[in-house]
């Protein structure tokens, strides 16, 4: 007889995950043994070693790896589903610098922020890129918030010295040195929350300052995040400024902001062959927002294009352009968004399966914080439960079909259970 650690869990169920793109793997009355926070293997039977340990039992219901937002600006939740009417550069100045210019109040942050990652848990995120605003001390409090909840997060303060209004705009110099407070501040303060070096977008940043955040990126080994080719305006917008760059992606990469840590950049809808060539090189995230895309430009990104040249992909909900909080949401919207592609291309660009979209959900957002996003042996164990008595028809389904009935028809009430790195978190929290 063997003796396992107290810190050995079994969880029960019917499970699903997709180890790679395109495949799902489901495992019907598994087992999924978890060590501290990670998972030590999954098994169809229980291993005998295991017969003597306690087996926490969720019956027919799924447990699948907790979804992963790769891109999301925590300031903008109280700005979901409105302004968009709007096109994205005009949506950014008459409504959104407005708002978030609202986070220099610290009470007001609080609300907000509390908020919104009560939200974001509730929905199932268990990993996630955010944005907090320029104010230091408000993202700073975001981070706090994050990590008082269990949320694994790496989270920006954001930085602007150019091309926006006078009552939301930084100094160059004062935003080099916020970021680097910014930085000694948090790096080492909570395990699942980290610091991510957050240049707006090109037409908000000065050469002077995306050349400062690309050093402090590398001397702290931080990783970088930002928006890239989202409509045409702003294409438009970035020829104009910078001229003498043959496209939008070589500026970042000139200005060192595709360094040694991987760096996200949301949207990516318009780009030439040879951008895409040269953010696979550099490994650079493309984080997929069709919910945003659909509502500010009406716009479809090429992911089928970016999948085959071995770009990372993973998806974002881009609140607020973003409507959706819930990434569930966001792998509907992005399988629609594919099909859409499909349909501009002929045929030549296939759409994606719900098993790819789901991968992009989990496992392709979650390569970018390690181990995470899968429930394979050394996975962080990031875990939804899923209760959908309510959407089971009279036919039996298989565990694939169920999984596609609650990307399509449930809803954050069907998720029962949320695990974090292996803890558990706790639902009273989220109702108050
Ligand atoms: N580009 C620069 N800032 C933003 C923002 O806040 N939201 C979106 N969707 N795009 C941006
Ligand atoms: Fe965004």
């Amino acid at each position: 007889m063997s003796f396992h650690r107290k810190d050995t869990k079994i969880y029960r169920g019917q499970i699903a995950y997709t180890p790679e793109l395109g495949k799902l793997t489901t495992i019907k009355n598994g087992y999924i043994v978890v060590e501290s926070s990670k998972v030590k293997g999954v098994y169809p039977t229980l291993p005998k070693e295991y017969e003597y340990t306690p087996v926490e039992d969720y019956g027919n219901k799924l447990i699948i790896p907790g979804f992963v937002d790769l891109h999301s600006h925590a300031s903008q939740v109280a700005n979901r589903g409105i302004g968009l009417d709007r096109e994205l550069l005009d949506w950014l100045l008459v409504y959104t610098f407005k708002e978030e210019a609202k986070f220099s109040d610290l009470c007001y942050a609080e609300k907000a922020y509390s908020e919104y990652i009560k939200l974001l848990i509730k929905n199932g995120t268990t990993r996630a890129a955010l944005l907090g605003t320029i104010y230091r001390e408000s993202t700073e409090l975001l981070m706090d918030i994050a990590n008082g909840y269990g949320l694994g997060a790496v989270v920006g303060k954001v930085n602007m010295d150019r091309e926006a209004p006078e009552y939301y705009i930084e100094n160059t110099d004062q935003s080099i040195i916020e970021t680097e407070r910014f930085i000694h501040n948090t790096i080492w303060k909570y395990p699942l929350v980290k610091p991510i070096i957050t240049p707006r977008f090109v037409p908000a940043t000065t050469p002077k300052l995306m050349w400062a955040l690309a050093q402090l990126a590398d001397y702290y080994r931080l990783p970088v995040q930002s928006h890239l080719s989202e409509d045409k305006e702003e294409l438009e917008y970035v020829k104009r400024l910078h001229p003498e760059f043959k496209n939008y992606v070589s500026i970042y990469n000139y200005f060192g902001l595709f360094g040694q840590q991987p760096t996200i950049m949301a949207h990516c809808v318009y780009l030439s062959d040879e951008e895409i060539a040269l953010m696979a090189r550099k490994g650079v995230y493309v984080a997929h927002c069709p919910v945003a895309n659909f509502n500010l430009s009406g716009s479809v990104a090429p992911i089928r294009k970016f999948l085959l040249a071995g770009i990372n992909v993973g998806l974002g909900t881009d609140v607020g352009a973003g409507h959706a909080v819930s990434i569930k949401d966001v792998i509907w919207q992005a399988i629609q968004a594919s099909k859409v592609y499909e349909l501009q291309t002929n045929h030549q660009y296939k759409a994606l399966t719900t098993a790819e979209a789901f991968y992009l959900a989990t496992k392709g957002g979650g390569s970018f914080f390690g181990k995470v996003g899968s429930l394979e042996a050394g996975y962080d164990f990031d875990a939804l439960v899923i209760d959908d008595s309510n959407i089971l028809t009279i036919h039996p389904r298989t565990i694939s079909e169920r999984l596609e009935r609650f990307i399509y028809l449930g809803d954050d009430r069907n998720i029962i259970q949320r695990f974090i790195a292996g803890r558990k978190v706790n639902p009273l929290t989220l109702s108050v």
